[in-house]
């Protein structure tokens, strides 16, 4: 935890209860305390027994495994000896039932075109692609970079990589160039699939001149597929970059599914840690499908019939799980959007949830912020009576966001799942089961069947209810990360090492309420959670760092409304401190320069100008007063600079 603090004070006290109406459990796939009760002592005192009973009946397998689970935290194998393939769960098998002609995928454009691709469709275009890949020399265990907007091809591009085992490392279109290219490195890619841009706000979103500029650091990479989406001019080197239209003409939909390893890795996803470069979050086979699969059905109530939407980009893990991988092998209907949430006007979401009668809708408490600043007016115009189940994801909600949530979008009828996870947990860890928990707003509520989680002090000891500690899980679950890609050592130091290798931390502080709810409190490493994303306050300081003028840097989150934290760049210039206009345009060239390096999901909200920081004797910066001072009453874009730190040097002795 960070300096001091052994103790995480909770200030929220919240005691509405919401419970399921009988109506909802009546109809739910786990309609009573009892079954989740059964299944939740079942899966923590036989693991192996829980969870392998449910992959037998739940997944399609070209071989059985012969054991579910080998080995102990942080080194555990599933389903060790069972050959099975993704994309064969998410298609193929839905061929011989009734699903065959239901929508699989329903798109639609920021610019409100809408293209639907039933079962049988989707497979026809993703056994074309696969073939594609076998053409261009992409084999089981090879690399692909996968930079796109939100279309349908990114869904075809991902499912025909599980297809063919080749393992996908999707980047966030908001990424730069850069980034791009140290995740190329990082993966060996050896195939990139981008578009010529996106639509985002009207505007076109340049991909492939990112692409373009990430090559030269990109050496592994030796082919370039594009997408036309917007028709704008790009630039196709010869013998490199090739159109997905025309790799797609003379391709032949008769590529059948590799039989995997349980294990085989399915994707890479970089994520931000406290220190360092990104992470390369390794999910794999057999175990992933199985957690997405089980989680999306108990915790959306997932159901064949019903259209779903989550809103999240493919580029998080959100939408790995949750628009693609969790949906598809459930034989459901997902929803695909493009853009954004305020194009053409404000009712964007509330429209397209009309227009397609949307029944489950999953977002974020940063888009719930947005929704309640834009007005009700805005939800108020549209007809959302077909909604049955809403969810968020991403960081805490705040209570009022959650009623909010309740009452203008869910007309009180509709249960809310917040739900906890993360990149590294593959799936939902700790959420209500919708047809059975009672909701408290703002907490996550209860595990699900298979987490086993726990409140502990640094030294690892349980804590008790109400008192705030670290969030670590003590069971492995099928779903769990296997590995940091390239960097086993890192894997277990980041994840295991504080406790001797026996719990998974997580990196989050909570505390366990007398009724057995988690309440997750945020981060307790150097990572900022921005608008429900995960940044590292290192990786902005080397970017700032990385300009010719910065001497030293420091990033600190401070409490922003609407992304939930802001980022606060403190800066010690090489020379004078400037002031005035001086500053200001000095200023505005290290936002630049951040996203120029990171990309603009990275925009610093304030930078600070200062000639010294506030240190520990041992040279640690005193974090917390610069929280303090960036969470202070100055306005963001300030252009003071900060008072002589030599004041705040006297806080020194008590604060090592
Ligand atoms: C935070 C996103 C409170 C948490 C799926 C976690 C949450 C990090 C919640 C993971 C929630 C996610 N309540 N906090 N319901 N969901 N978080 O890897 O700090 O992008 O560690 O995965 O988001 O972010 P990631």
């Amino acid at each position: 935890m960070s300096e001091n603090s052994s103790a995480i004070q909770s200030v929220l006290h919240e005691t509405r209860t919401f419970p399921p109406s009988e109506e909802f459990s009546k109809h739910a796939i786990i309609s009573s305390e009892e079954q989740y009760e059964q299944m939740w002592n079942r899966a923590k005192d036989d693991p192996a027994g829980f969870w392998g009973d449910i992959a037998q009946t739940e997944l399609d397998w070209f071989k059985m495994y012969d054991s579910v689970m080998d080995g102990k935290m942080p080194n555990t194998k599933w389903f060790t000896g069972g050959k099975i393939n993704v994309s064969y769960n998410c298609l193929d098998r839905h061929l011989t039932t009734w699903r065959k002609n239901k929508a699989a995928i329903i798109w639609e454009g920021e610019t409100g075109e809408v293209r639907t691709f039933t079962y049988q469709q989707l497979h026809h275009e993703v056994c074309k692609f696969a073939s594609v890949l076998d053409k261009l020399g992409v084999e089981a265990g090879d690399r692909v970079t996968l930079y796109m907007p939100m279309i349908p091809e990114l869904a075809i591009a991902m499912l025909a990589c599980a297809r063919v085992g080749a393992t996908h490392s999707i980047i966030f279109g908001g990424f730069s160039a850069d980034a791009i290219a140290d995740r190329n490195h990082d993966a060996q890619s050896k195939l990139v699939i981008t578009a010529d841009g996106g639509w985002r706000r009207g505007k076109e979103v340049p991909l492939k001149v990112n692409v373009d500029a990430s090559m030269e650091k990109s050496p592994s990479v030796e082919k370039v597929i594009v997408v036309r989406r917007t028709g704008g001019d790009v630039n196709m080197q010869d013998g490199r970059d090739y159109w997905w239209h025309d790799l797609m003409e003379d391709a032949v939909a008769d590529r059948e599914c590799t039989h995997l390893d349980s294990e085989h890795p399915l994707f890479i996803l970089y994520t931000s840690g406290s220190t360092g470069k990104p992470k390369g979050v390794l999910h794999t086979t057999a175990g992933y499908l199985l957690g997405t699969t089980m989680t999306s059905r108990w915790v959306f109530d997932l159901k064949a019939e019903d259209t779903y939407w989550c809103t999240a980009d493919i580029g998080w893990i959100t939408g790995h799980s949750y628009i693609v991988y969790g949906p598809l092998s459930n034989g459901a209907t997902t929803m695909m959007y493009e853009g954004a949430p305020n194009w053409p006007d404000e009712g964007r979401f509330w429209e397209m949830i009309e227009r397609h009668k949307v029944n489950i809708f999953y977002t974020a408490p940063t888009a719930i912020r947005a929704f309640i600043k834009w007005g009700d007016q805005w939800p108020e115009q549209h007809d959302l009576s077909s909604l049955r189940l809403l969810g968020t994801v991403g960081e805490p909600i705040n209570p009022e966001a959650w009623m909010w949530y309740h009452k203008m979008i869910g007309a009180e009828r509709c249960p809310i799942v917040d739900t906890w996870w993360q990149t590294e947990t593959g799936g939902i860890m700790i959420s209500p089961l919708p047809g059975v928990t009672a909701t408290k707003p703002g907490s996550c509520t209860k595990p699900l069947p298979g987490v086993v989680p726990a409140i502990v002090t640094e030294k690892g000891e349980p804590l008790g209810p109400n008192e705030g500690g670290l969030l670590v899980m003590t069971q492995p679950w099928p779903h769990m990360l296997r590995t940091l890609y390239g960097d086993h050592e890192r894997f277990v130091e980041t994840y295991f090492a504080k406790f001797d290798g026996k719990y998974y931390f997580a990196g989050d502080g909570a505390r366990k309420d007398e009724d057995g709810y988690y309440w997750v409190m945020g981060r307790v490493d150097d990572v900022l959670n921005v608008s429900g994303h995960r940044l590292s306050t290192m990786e902005i300081e080397s970017a700032l760092v990385s300009h010719e003028s910065v001497a030293e840097a420091a990033v600190v989150g401070f409490p922003h409304d609407l992304k939930g934290e802001g980022i606060c760049c403190f800066v010690i210039p090489k020379g004078e401190v400037a002031s005035g206009d001086a500053a200001v345009a000095a200023q505005k060239e290290l936002i630049a320069h951040v996203r120029n390096q990171i990309g603009a999901i990275a925009t610093p909200d304030q930078i600070r100008f200062t000639s010294a920081l506030p240190k520990t004797r041992s040279g640690k910066i005193m974090r917390r007063l610069l929280r303090d001072i960036a969470a202070g009453r100055e306005s963001a874009g300030d252009t003071t600079t900060l008072e002589d730190y030599s004041v705040l040097a006297k806080l020194r002795d008590t604060d090592e």
